[in-house]
């Protein structure tokens, strides 16, 4: 192995005992390849299996926990027991390639499309999310506030049933748990709501319900992290300071890991002190009380390694693993010169991506370079 890139190399042992082969974790992508009932496909299982033989741990993408709380078409269930041959088969999939295999679960809160929630979308207040066409939610009660706490803790029972080694919480991306903690989304004056302390409360308790099943089911190592986005663009929105406050209590909790959600890792943040990348921020407050994710456009093995000099644990990868599934043993020969990032409109099938996520893919201006087809 090329000595420069070993630190990417480097086995890792979590808190709760689970062990990652190296530093290199696919990050969750949503691919709307699912059955409409949340069973997994043998196109989506087989898109994991392709990435899932370099790097420690492949996160999935997110599993709705409850019925109301589907984000997306195509989306994996995660959120009734019989759905737990489904995720069984996926957990086995990643992990037959030597990845560890963590199911990341969420509800989609204002952003649920009216169609895929019986026109029942719910958030934390009524108020809409700014993105154009946005449907106006109805705030939850407190009674239904914590049966979907009590939904993430089901889950992750389901999860561990289903043999996953781990779950992450999805409290990034303005999806639900994100709406509680932010002053756009969250007026409430409950206890679900007000300061930041406040806002804390519902992904706390996700938190909290999510170890207690940890607790009460898992009979092996079974890791929990926790996926956030520092700061949101709306005012008032999400802030740099309210973000540190959250880590502050996050940490706390004994996490085995948090998550940053970036599209660049280098990115700097516009509240807070702006000329210091968020990562590094980020880090600095955590200050090694938990293992950090790093990601975003993470394209080289210097970027990668960037991503670890500047103190995370992990480094994730997202769209470099769509077009390169083979990346960490590309890296790991030396061959880091033929990496790309440029997609062929005629290579769906030589990289193993399922028709619902190549489509989107293609429909997505930005995501992805994309060649025109030969
Ligand atoms: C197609 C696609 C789907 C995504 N779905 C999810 C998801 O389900 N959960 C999540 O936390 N992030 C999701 N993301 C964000 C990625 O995890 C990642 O943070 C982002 O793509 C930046 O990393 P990259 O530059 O390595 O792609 C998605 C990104 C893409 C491109």
């Amino acid at each position: 192995m090329n000595p420069n890139v070993a630190p990417l190399f480097a086995p890792l042992t979590f808190r709760s005992g689970v062990q990652l082969q190296n530093r290199l974790v696919m990050a969750p992508m949503t691919n709307f390849s699912s059955q409409e009932d949340g069973q997994v496909t043998e196109a989506e299982v087989a898109y994991y299996a392709r990435r899932s033989d370099g790097v420690g741990m492949v996160i999935t993408a997110c599993a709705n926990v409850t019925a109301n709380g589907k984000g997306f078409p195509g989306e994996i269930g995660a959120e009734r027991d019989a759905l737990v041959p489904s995720l069984r088969q996926l957990a086995q999939a990643i992990q037959a390639q030597g990845a560890k295999a963590v199911l990341q679960i969420f509800h989609g809160g204002r952003l649920c499309p009216p169609a895929l929630v019986d026109g029942d979308v719910v958030s934390a207040s009524a108020v809409p999310s700014d993105r154009p066409n946005s449907a106006v939610p109805r705030e939850l009660s407190d009674t239904e506030v914590q049966e979907i706490v009590m939904a993430f803790g089901e889950a992750t029972r389901r999860a561990i049933e289903a043999g996953f080694d781990g779950v992450e919480i999805h409290g990034a991306n303005g999806y639900l748990i994100q709406q509680f903690f932010s002053p756009h989304s969250n007026r409430r004056s409950d206890l679900w709501g007000g300061d930041v302390q406040g806002r804390m409360a519902f992904p706390l308790a996700v938190v909290d319900a999510v170890q207690q099943a940890v607790r009460t089911h898992a009979s092996r190592p079974f890791l929990v992290g926790y996926r956030f986005s520092p700061e949101e663009p709306e005012t008032p929105g999400i802030s740099m300071p309210d973000t540190l406050a959250l880590l502050d209590a996050l940490a706390a909790k004994a996490l085995d890991y948090l998550h940053v959600s970036l599209l660049d890792y280098r990115s700097l943040p516009h509240t807070g002190n702006t000329s210091r990348p968020r990562l590094e921020t980020l880090l600095a407050h955590l200050d090694g009380r938990t293992p950090l994710i790093g990601v975003g456009s993470v394209w080289t093995a210097d970027d990668a390694l960037a991503v670890l000099d500047a103190g995370a644990a992990l480094v994730a990868l997202g769209r470099s693993l769509i077009v390169e599934p083979d990346w960490a043993q590309k890296v790991a020969r030396g061959e880091e010169a033929t990496l790309r990032r440029e997609l062929n409109a005629d290579e769906q099938a030589q990289l193993v991506v399922p028709d619902p996520l190549w489509q989107a893919i293609l429909k997505t201006p930005g995501w992805f370079p994309v060649a025109e087809r030969r």
